[in-house]
This record gives C-alpha cells, sequence and structure tokens, in this order.
C-alpha cells in the first residue's frame, strides 16, 4: 500500500494574526495538513503560544513571532525570523485584520488610518517582503477579505473600503506574481464566532439575526469553516485559481 502524504507537506506557511480566531484555525489546519506554520501575533503572546503548543502536541512544526503588520519594521524583522526558522516560504496568509463600525458622521482620520494601516497596506507590506522568499517555483497568497465588499452593511463605510481594496488588491497582484507561479487570491468570510467579533458586539446582537435571514445556510460561521478552505487555496488543489475572490458566508451574497 503506497503512504498517504500530506497536501502541504515541505510547505511553510506564514499567517499573520493568528494569535486567535480565524488566524489560528488557519495556522492549525495548514499545519495538520503537513504545512510548517509561522504563528504571527502583534499582542498576544500567551495566544499564539497556545497555538503552536496545540500544533506541536499534534506532531506539527509551528514558531510564533511578533510582529506589528502596520510598522514596516516589524514586517522585515517578521520575514527575516521566518527565514532563520525554516529558510523559505510557499504560503503566505494575510489575515490580520481589525474591524471597527461607524456611522458616517462618527468617521475620523484615526478612524480611517488605523484600519487602513493594518488591513491595507500591512498586507502589501508584508506581501512584498514576503515573496522574497517564495521559491522560484511560486506559491500561493491568501488574503482575507469579507464579504462586507460585495454586501456593504451601513455603518462600515471605512472597514469596508478595507476590504474593497482588499479585492482590488488581490486581482493586481494576480496578475503581477502570476508569471512567478504565485497564485493571488481572496478568502472572504461572512460573520464568524471569533473573540474579535464577540469583542465587537456581533455576536447575539440584531446584526447576527439580520446576517442569519440572508444566510442560506442559517448560521453563523466558525473558524474552521474559513480554515477549510484556506488549505484548499495553499494546496495545489487550488493550482488553477488565481485572481478569485470567494465568498465564504454560507451563501450570504
Ligand atoms: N470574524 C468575522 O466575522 C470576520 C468576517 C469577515 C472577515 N473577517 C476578517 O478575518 C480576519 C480575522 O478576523 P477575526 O475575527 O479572527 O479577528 P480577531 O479574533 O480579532 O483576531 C485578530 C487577529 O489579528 C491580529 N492582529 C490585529 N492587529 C494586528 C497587527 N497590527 N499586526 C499583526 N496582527 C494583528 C490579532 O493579534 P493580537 O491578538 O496579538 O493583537 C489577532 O491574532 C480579519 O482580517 C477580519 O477582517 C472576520
Amino acid at each position: 500500500m503506497s503512504t498517504i502524504t500530506p497536501k502541504l507537506s515541505g510547505k511553510v506557511a506564514l499567517v499573520t494574526g493568528a494569535s486567535k480566531g480565524i488566524g489560528a484555525s488557519i495556522a492549525k489546519h495548514l499545519a495538520a495538513a503537513g504545512a510548517s506554520v509561522v504563528v504571527n501575533y502583534a499582542s498576544s503572546k500567551s495566544g499564539a503560544d497556545k497555538v503552536v503548543a496545540e500544533i506541536t502536541a499534534a506532531g506539527g512544526k509551528a514558531v510564533a513571532i511578533r510582529g506589528d503588520v502596520a510598522q514596516p519594521a516589524d514586517i522585515v524583522r517578521l520575514i527575516s525570523e521566518t527565514k532563520a526558522a525554516f529558510g523559505k516560504l510557499d504560503i503566505l496568509v494575510n489575515n490580520a485584520g481589525v474591524y471597527e463600525f461607524a456611522p458616517l458622521e462618527a468617521i475620523t482620520p484615526e478612524h480611517f488610518h488605523r484600519q487602513f494601516n493594518i488591513n491595507v497596506l500591512g498586507l502589501l507590506l508584508t506581501t512584498r517582503e514576503a515573496v522574497k522568499l517564495f521559491p522560484a517555483t511560486g506559491g500561493s497568497v491568501i488574503n482575507i477579505g469579507s464579504v462586507v465588499s460585495a454586501v456593504t452593511p451601513p455603518a462600515s463605510a471605512v472597514y469596508t473600503a478595507t476590504k474593497g481594496a482588499v479585492d482590488a488588491i488581490t486581482g493586481v497582484l494576480s496578475k503581477e506574481l502570476g508569471p512567478k507561479g504565485i497564485r493571488v487570491n481572496a478568502l472572504n468570510p461572512g460573520i464568524v464566532e471569533t473573540e474579535g467579533a464577540h469583542a465587537a458586539g456581533f455576536i447575539g446582537s440584531d446584526f447576527e439575526k439580520n446576517a442569519h435571514t440572508q444566510t442560506p445556510l442559517g448560521r453563523t460561521g466558525q473558524p474552521q469553516d474559513i480554515a477549510r478552505i484556506a488549505v484548499f487555496l495553499a494546496s495545489d488543489d487550488s493550482g488553477w485559481l488565481t485572481g478569485e475572490k470567494l465568498r465564504a458566508g454560507g451563501g450570504m451574497h
């Protein structure tokens, strides 16, 4: 009988914002599929250490590396520490992100810059540095966007604008990096039950109830719903997909 090789065996992945929520689940699922994983975090060292401990206890490989993606110097250090840990990179998941809803009258430059610096500039600079470690055969970049870029909920102008930018950047970079064999896709969740979604007050709110009425599968997503799709986008199973924006929201459009 031939042996079964895990899908991502020999691959190295970096997941930004992997100390909790969707990023933590993606890190664990990529590791379970055989990848060595860099678990990036900004402030929650204990959360990142816990993710690493779970991966190593299951026989996988992972390290936690701090780095605030809104700080260009942190990104350079994150990528050089990734190189020191695993020597290369095949998969980048740009997951680190913040969401702050606000009606038009409450929008301030601080509200704008905080979200754009992390969700957009951080994603761009991380990708710029990370692809330097990709092998000549290419790799996969997965940008975590959101269904909000299509749904455009009220009181979300800045956050939704960041995710619209993520969709646009995904298209642009798929064209720029395609000749290098690097695929770039956006994975756009609907509402997902995470620490961040709880902290934002989404879980149990009218916003969540209203989302269910627009969701054919009729429930809130769980981090593993998204992580399983991330494994697909990271693996050769999606080798003919690039520049795509996959809505992962139980059918919410
Ligand atoms: N949950 C949802 O309903 C939902 C829906 C659609 C899209 N999304 C997107 O999915 C992604 C993850 O969301 P989530 O709900 O899992 O969030 P979460 O539970 O709040 O977790 C956010 C993660 O991002 C990290 N992070 C925040 N700012 C960072 C920075 N400047 N540099 C590096 N890491 C940073 C946090 O690290 P520390 O804890 O160390 O600070 C944490 O690991 C975001 O891009 C979000 O926009 C979420």
